[in-house]
């Protein structure tokens, strides 16, 4: 159980919250990129301000652990941090998330590798720690399920970090969805093209027979499922990539992947949506990551360019390697503010501040006896609980066979989705043999 969250401040419905700072703890396996880009900031700007709401009250956020395979990053960070928040207690090596997560801390962020999410997750919440796991959560539904069994019989909550439900612009697509403005989406693409320095540079340690669908294909595919799916069911995926840029050309680390998922309506009509992935744009392109949605309805046309949001920018000598021409400040910004200060915002850092204030919910938003109706009102929230994740991890689990076996010389396999042969069921082209990927419904 969440036993260490320090609770021992009396909470009275009748008298409001007291004004003692509740503190929580955070853990933090993987310092990598995204921890730079979004965790970091988040943690520096909660140091200084701490949590509010009305029912929890002031709570403050340490960064009190973290874990990496060697330390340098760690111990690199700890001289760039701001005084009084280089404390933290630094664990390396092959045991690190565990030992991360026999401490004190009250939450966990996940944000190692991929493939190295569950184990990291996995006794994070053995030991009871709320946890929070970068997209794709874990590569496979068995991993998800054993996830969630542990955070329901530990009390606890299990997240993943999409931050792309809260850009502004896909919040406004899915208010029209909800409001019946745009209706019945019949099909769509989504692109996300990441540059070459991703997979020959920051990631170059680890690549290695994975593939940019499953990074960042991920996005969009909770994008149509969250926006979407409630409307319909995820029947079909296939899929293709390309290789010999970051790996050989016969072997399976891919360049670019396609991917394919087919939804259907009770009504039997159906909606698809084409996913195009890479890691191999080059590095001089003007935007960091090239991202664009369109998506068709009944009614309308919806179409959206994440990088060309109308801001283009030239500076002598520093575009578009240092800085980018056509960059996204919505996603994440370094601000003077009009008051004068410094800031760093966007709506990658915003979800990170939102799982923190659905832990300090659960653990200071009320008397001990209601914790249990809190913590289902935070389970209830489909847009980043862990057990509403399931289409998403069921297509990845489905795009990692479907190029496993590209990989091996059997090209154009496709996966069906809870049909009578199981809930993802692998289908090779020409063959009648069928492979159960996932026998319980997805
Ligand atoms: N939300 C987003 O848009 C976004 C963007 C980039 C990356 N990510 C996700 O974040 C995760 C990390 O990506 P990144 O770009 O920061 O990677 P990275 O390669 O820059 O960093 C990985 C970090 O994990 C640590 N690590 C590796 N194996 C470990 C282990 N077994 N135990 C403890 N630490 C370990 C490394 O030491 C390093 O600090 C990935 O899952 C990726 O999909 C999300």
């Amino acid at each position: 159980m969440a036993g260490s969250i320090r609770r021992d401040v009396g909470y009275s419905r009748s008298m409001g919250h007291d004004d003692r700072p509740r503190t929580l703890r955070a853990g933090m396996v993987g310092l990598g990129m995204i921890f730079d880009e979004t965790y970091r900031p988040f943690f520096e700007h909660a140091a200084n301000e701490g949590l509010y709401s009305r029912v929890a009250g002031p709570v403050a956020v340490e960064l009190a652990a973290v874990a990496t395979r060697t330390g340098d990053r760690a111990e690199r960070y700890r001289t760039t941090a701001p005084p009084g928040q280089r404390a933290y207690a630094s664990f390396t090596g092959a045991g690190a998330a565990a030992e991360l997560a026999a401490t004190d801390v009250d939450a966990v962020c996940v944000a190692t590798p991929d493939d190295r999410h569950f184990d990291a997750a996995l006794t994070a919440l053995y030991a009871g720690k709320h946890t929070l796991i970068e997209k794709p959560s874990v590569l496979s539904l068995g991993e998800l399920d054993r996830l969630v069994e542990v955070a329901r019989a530990n009390g606890v909550l299990a997240k993943v970090v999409y931050h792309k439900l809260l850009d502004p612009d896909h919040k406004k697509l899915r208010t029209h969805v909800v409001d019946g403005a745009l209706r019945h989406v019949n099909n769509g693409y989504c692109s996300l093209l990441e540059p070459k320095s991703i997979a020959g540079g920051q990631f170059a340690e680890w690549i290695a027979g994975r593939n940019p669908g499953t990074y960042v294909a991920v996005h969009y595919l909770k994008l149509i499922d969250f926006t979407f799916g409630s409307e319909m069911r995820l029947a079909r995926i296939a899929a293709t990539g390309q290789r010999g840029i970051v790996g050989t050309a016969a072997g399976n680390t891919w360049d670019s992947v396609q991917l394919q998922v087919t939804y259907a309506y009770p009504d039997g009509r159906e909606a698809t949506f084409d996913i195009h992935t890479s890691w191999v744009t080059p590095d001089n392109f003007p935007g960091y990551v090239d991202q664009e949605v369109q998506f068709r309805f009944d009614n309308g046309v919806w179409i959206a360019h994440q990088r060309k949001r109308g801001v283009e920018v030239c500076i002598e000598g520093r575009t578009p390697n240092e800085l980018k021409n056509t960059p996204n400040h919505h996603y994440n910004g370094s601000f003077m503010e009009p008051w004068g200060e410094r800031s760093q915002r966007g709506y990658g850092i915003e979800t990170i501040g939102r799982f923190f204030e659905e832990v300090a919910f659960v653990e200071f938003g009320g008397p001990a006896s209601e914790r249990p109706e809190r913590l289902s009102q935070m389970r209830a929230l489909t847009y980043n609980d862990l057990a509403a994740d399931r289409n998403c991890v069921g297509i990845v689990q489905a795009l990692e066979a479907i190029l496993a076996e590209h990989a091996v010389g059997r090209p154009g396999c496709s996966v069906t989705v809870n049909s009578a042969a199981g809930g993802l069921v692998l289908h090779r082209p020409g063959e009648a043999v069928r492979t159960v990927l996932y026998a319980p419904p997805v």
